[in-house]
């Protein structure tokens, strides 16, 4: 065994940063190993990432103490194109890293670029190809493939600029079950085939547990723990400590089975009746789709990637309106409806807090629409205090922005309660969440259920859907089962 990478007392605080972002960190990683580099939100997982391909110190700006080696090179010395034929770089959004439009040119892109021989590159685009599992889509555009087959796309265009070593900051967040697993099993062959050192954040569990051979627990910057996964998930207090999930997941068909078509009769918050969507520029279309909610429903929408969920709840919501098909809100043809009609009764907690946040203060923001709707100024203070009771928030004057994230989320939440939704829309909200932060909003919005709210959820997480729905929808283009428990 050699170390491939050493960490030397390593402290770091981004410019302007009141405390330190990593403090003290002394690490070592064998060649070979697969490290999964756990932890909270804002516990400095990214930040770690960003030391192994030099852009911290060479580009990030900031104090910087200790060393970095990498390779036998010392990040502080060494130029970050340089790094980065040596470490390949694997971020949460797959989209955000695709650019060009065939497989063949993207994996193609950096070897070009580094003007290698003709026969250096074809040799390197394949070898990348078939370790990613990507032999055969030369040809397809990266628009056309998957979730998980676009990450491993990613991947295969890290693997081939040369590196052996491949960081990945949360690879798997934005995939499906299935896409994740495709990740996981090509992550496991590059090890395996191929010798690469492969350093995962994570908040996946299972993932980290399948993978890892050592688990490093970030807490406040600093390593709370570094051990094998076997011990790391053995110490429930760390894992609680530290919101991270226990790793044994959840068996859907245990819990849920087909549901029977008796219950129509029920009062319906939601129903859909034979919902299409076409989407002219990519030319697909979802189909088929049926659903009903029953009023104070707690259900959960699960299905592949890009299967259209997200388009089916901005259709709920009248963002977007069906191309045929019709959406009944507690009975009313949502083609009658306009979309601030309907936002008074259903409220969308989109996936990125953020993208719904645009005032200074958080007593703005939960009363924002409501003094649009011309309620009297005690009215409105009463609103807001209750919805903030609600999801448990107190200061009213916080900078909305400077909030941890699940708080974020929470006074979107409040927002819509507030503004009288008795239907609530939560659209993996988990993703970018940290596991305490995602059991906080899902423990709200059980709360919220008990109290005879309406709750819609869309996830990637069994674990949530298990623990959390009464029923469930799954998801294809062309229609959706239900189950109930
Ligand atoms: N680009 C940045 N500029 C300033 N501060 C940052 C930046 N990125 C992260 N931080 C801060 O560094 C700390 C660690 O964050 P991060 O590494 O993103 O944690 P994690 O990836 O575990 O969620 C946090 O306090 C965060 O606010
Ligand atoms: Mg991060």
């Amino acid at each position: 065994m050699s170390v491939i990478i050493d960490l030397e007392k390593v402290f770091y605080s981004y410019r302007g940063g009141k405390k330190w972002a990593l403090e003290d960190i002394s690490l070592q990683i064998e060649r070979g190993e697969i490290l999964a580099v756990m932890g909270g939100n804002g516990a400095g997982k990214t930040t770690l990432c960003r030391l192994f391909n030099g852009i911290i110190p060479n580009i990030f700006a900031g104090r910087f103490l200790g060393n970095v080696t990498v390779d036998g090179e010392n990040t502080r010395d060494a130029q970050v194109p340089r790094l980065a034929l040596k470490v390949g770089m694997v971020l949460d959004d797959p989209d955000a890293q695709l650019f060009t439009s065939s497989v063949r040119e993207e994996t193609a892109f950096g070897p070009e670029n580094l003007l290698l021989q003709p026969s250096e590159i074809i040799e390197r685009i394949n070898f990348a190809l078939s370790a990613a599992g990507l032999c055969g889509f030369e040809d397809r555009s990266p628009s056309t493939l998957s979730g998980g087959e676009k990450q491993r796309l990613v991947i295969a265009s890290a693997l081939a600029m040369g590196g052996k070593i491949l960081v990945l900051d949360e690879p798997l967040s934005r995939l499906d079950p299935q896409g994740a697993e495709e990740v996981i099993s090509v992550l496991r062959d590059l090890r395996e085939k191929y010798q690469i050192t492969v350093i995962m954040a994570t908040h996946d569990s299972k993932s980290a547990s399948i993978l890892a051979d050592r688990i490093c627990v970030l807490k406040n910057g600093r390593v709370a723990a570094c051990d094998t996964a076997e011990n790391i998930f053995a110490n429930s207090a760390l894992l609680e400590e530290n919101g991270i999930q226990q790793k044994g997941g959840a068996d859907i068909e245990k819990v849920f089975s087909v549901k029977s078509k008796s219950d129509i009769q029920q009062t319906l918050a939601v129903k859909i009746t034979d919902f299409c969507y076409f989407f002219e520029d990519a030319d697909v279309s979802i189909e088929n789709i049926n659903l009903t909610v029953a009023d104070n429903d707690f259900i959960a929408i699960i299905g592949k990637n890009g299967c259209g969920k997200t388009t089916l709840l901005k259709s709920i919501t009248g963002l977007l309106r069906p191309s045929s098909g019709d959406i009944f809100i507690r009975g009313k043809n949502s083609k009658e409806l306009s979309v601030s009609g309907i936002s008074r009764e259903i409220g969308f907690v989109m996936q990125n807090p953020d993208s719904q946040l645009f005032t200074d203060s958080v007593f703005n923001e939960v009363s924002f629409a409501l003094k649009n709707a011309e309620l009297s100024g005690a009215e409105i203070q009463k609103r807001v205090q209750d919805a903030l009771a609600a999801v448990g928030l107190t200061d009213t004057d916080a900078f909305p922005h400077a909030l941890r994230r699940a708080d974020r989320t929470k006074v979107v939440i409040a927002s819509v309660i507030a503004m009288g939704c008795k239907i609530l829309i939560f659209d993996e909200v988990d993703v970018g969440q940290d596991w305490q932060g995602c059991i906080h909003i899902m423990n709200i919005a059980k709360e919220l259920h008990s109290k005879g709210y309406t709750i819609i959820f869309v996830t990637h997480n069994m674990s949530l859907v298990c623990d959390y729905a009464v029923r469930l929808a799954v998801m294809s283009r062309s229609g959706i089962v239900q189950y109930e428990k």
